[in-house]
């Protein structure tokens, strides 16, 4: 136990894996889709109750670049569900002072999706009390990809020498270049896997798996990873 001075007892970054909605639907013998419009209420409380405790950076994992593959009228619901969330919402982060952002291939989003997610980073892009980054058709080892592409298209142009790469040339490559790392990663309803998200940025993260469903986590269980974090000694490989 014990906290050491160096390390601040609120996250300032929490990353969440937001996992679960499914088998909630099937405990309540509903479609899946309304497993997911459930865990929209939890990502609202969540959001609160992120600003509430302080942290500055909410990344919470919303789709996934391998969520492709799932059936085309869950794909098609959870975009509807997410371009609805971001028309409802965007008045309420501007009272908040939420600055949204995106990471992933937002690129493969569908048009009315992306330009939605752009007019509503643009209008918040002043924000500053709390960034709330969404995980969207993001895969963590395409983007380190991307990122090892763009620095062997430097070296190819002659401006970067590969001796003078580093740990900090590759995380400036990535989508997260101006974000700090996760102190803290939430996965929910019990799986022990990072499931290819942010695998670079997580390394010296704290790891909080709780077996409660996504749609029935909120801010009481939001806390608790908190409190479960500021009794963690982090110590980043040294003693
Ligand atoms: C995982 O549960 C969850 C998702 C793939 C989607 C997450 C989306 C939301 C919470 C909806 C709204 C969010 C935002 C940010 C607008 P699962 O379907 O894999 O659950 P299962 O493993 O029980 O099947």
């Amino acid at each position: 136990m014990g906290n050491p001075g160096s390390s601040p007892s609120v996250p300032r970054h929490v990353a969440i894996i937001m996992d679960g909605n499914g088998r909630w639907a099937k405990q309540h013998h509903l479609p899946r889709l309304s497993g997911h419009e459930a865990g929209r209420k939890s990502v609202k409380q969540v959001v609160q109750a992120a600003i509430d405790h302080g942290v500055k950076y909410l990344t919470l994992y919303a789709f996934s670049v391998e969520n492709w593959q799932r059936p085309r009228e869950e794909v098609q619901g959870l975009m509807g569900l997410l371009r609805g969330v971001i028309r409802e919402e965007l008045s309420e982060m501007g009272k908040e002072g939420i600055r949204l952002r995106t990471i992933g291939r937002r690129q493969d989003l569908p048009s009315a999706v992306r330009e939605e997610l752009e007019a509503a980073i643009e209008k918040t892009k002043n924000n500053t009390r709390l960034d709330l980054i969404l995980a969207l058709s993001y895969g963590s080892r395409v983007e380190i990809t991307e990122a090892v592409q763009s620095i062997a298209r430097e070296v190819k142009d002659g401006g970067l020498d590969p001796e003078k790469i580093n740990e900090k040339t590759v995380s400036a490559h990535l989508y997260t270049h101006d974000i700090p790392d996760p102190d803290l990663l939430i996965r929910t309803s019990g799986e022990m896997r990072v499931s290819n998200f942010l695998l670079w940025q997580i390394s010296y993260a704290e790891i909080h798996v709780t077996p409660v469903l996504w749609p029935d986590f909120g801010k009481k269980e939001f806390s608790e990873a908190l409190a479960d974090f500021a009794r963690r000694e982090r110590r980043f490989g040294g003693l």
